[in-house]
């Protein structure tokens, strides 16, 4: 496979020996990190972080990464607001001036499709960090590569994924990389209006991946591996009253996690609002944590695969 030039859509990581080389160069950047024996292998390079929507994990996890291989930052933060764009400054020329400035662009931004207008002009590569409703590659990454450390691996698995299939991107990335993997079933659990758009559907199909649609996850609890609940994103919503009727469709408890496998894991991209109880951070199949910061490890070595 030919070397990538940024990363808009997980489409690019369509590779599983690409994939296991990340993991298993994340899995040395982790263990270098603990010894404190890493190499500055992006000394004197400059990273950009252009963020038009929220975040805290992703584009901090980037910038530590980022750091940590002895290269740079220039942030800009809430970009709405801070940066040109407030004064009516198109993407395109932002883009081709950070471009100017950096090595490499991590973008988030609000509408579906911005990253790859952005990629198309500009002269540095560019990372999606979330556009919209649409992707969210890196968040993918991070959530495989947790599996693949939590389960041993990820073949013959039985996924739910919960909430917010809609709008959620990160849900959106994450079934392409599963559909990579021999034998993976996948239960879509979502209301009537959250249920994952026909072109992921579609995809599932056109790779044979087993799926079944649902709105109960209490039939599939106690059957599955993997239990990934999302949030419902509130900010895709027109209407507040359609968001409150929705919003706490699925909340997981101590006691709804006592009915999963032993072996099971359970996790979340993060924020949390109401899915998943206080109490079930003590249950050790609990891995949203430790899956925020697996982030910072394969941002690691994604950002030295593309820069080196
Ligand atoms: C996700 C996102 O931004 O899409 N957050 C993240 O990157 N960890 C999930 C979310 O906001 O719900």
């Amino acid at each position: 496979m030919k070397k990538l030039n940024g990363l808009i859509s997980a489409t690019q990581l369509a590779d599983r020996s690409l994939l296991e080389s990340l993991f298993t160069a994340a899995a040395a950047m982790e263990r270098h990190d603990a010894a404190r024996t890493l190499k500055l292998s992006l000394s004197g390079r400059i990273l950009a972080t252009i963020f038009y929507e929220p975040s805290t994990r992703t584009r901090l996890s980037f910038e530590a990464a980022m750091q940590k291989l002895g290269g740079s930052i220039l942030t800009a933060e809430n970009a709405r607001e801070n940066s040109s764009a407030a004064k009516g400054e198109s993407i395109a020329d932002a883009i081709r001036v950070i471009g100017g400035y950096a090595d490499v662009i991590v973008m988030r931004h609000f509408e579906e499709g911005a990253a790859r207008s952005a990629a198309e002009i500009s002269p540095v590569p560019l990372i999606n960090a979330g556009d919209g409703a649409g992707e969210h590659p890196t968040q993918a990454l991070v959530d495989t590569y947790t599996m693949t450390k939590e389960l041993g691996s990820i073949a013959g698995k039985r996924i739910a994924l919960v909430g917010d299939l809609l709008y959620g991107r990160t849900i959106h990335s994450l079934l392409q990389l599963l559909s990579l993997y021999e034998g993976v079933s996948i239960d879509l659990i979502a209301p009537p209006n959250l249920r994952l758009p026909a072109q992921y559907t579609e995809y599932l199909s056109a790779n044979k991946v087993m799926f079944r649609e649902s709105e109960s996850l209490e039939n599939v609890l106690s059957d599955v591996d993997v239990l990934y609940i999302t949030r419902v994103q509130r900010e895709r919503f027109s209407s507040v009253a359609e968001y409150e009727a929705i919003k706490d469709s699925y909340f997981v408890d101590a006691a709804m996690a006592s009915r999963m496998k032993p072996g099971a894991v359970i996790l979340h991209a993060l924020p949390r609002l109401n899915e998943i109880a206080a109490e079930v951070d003590a249950d050790p199949r609990a891995a949203y944590f430790r899956q925020a910061r697996n982030g910072l490890f394969i941002r690691m070595a994604l950002l030295e695969y593309l820069l080196t």
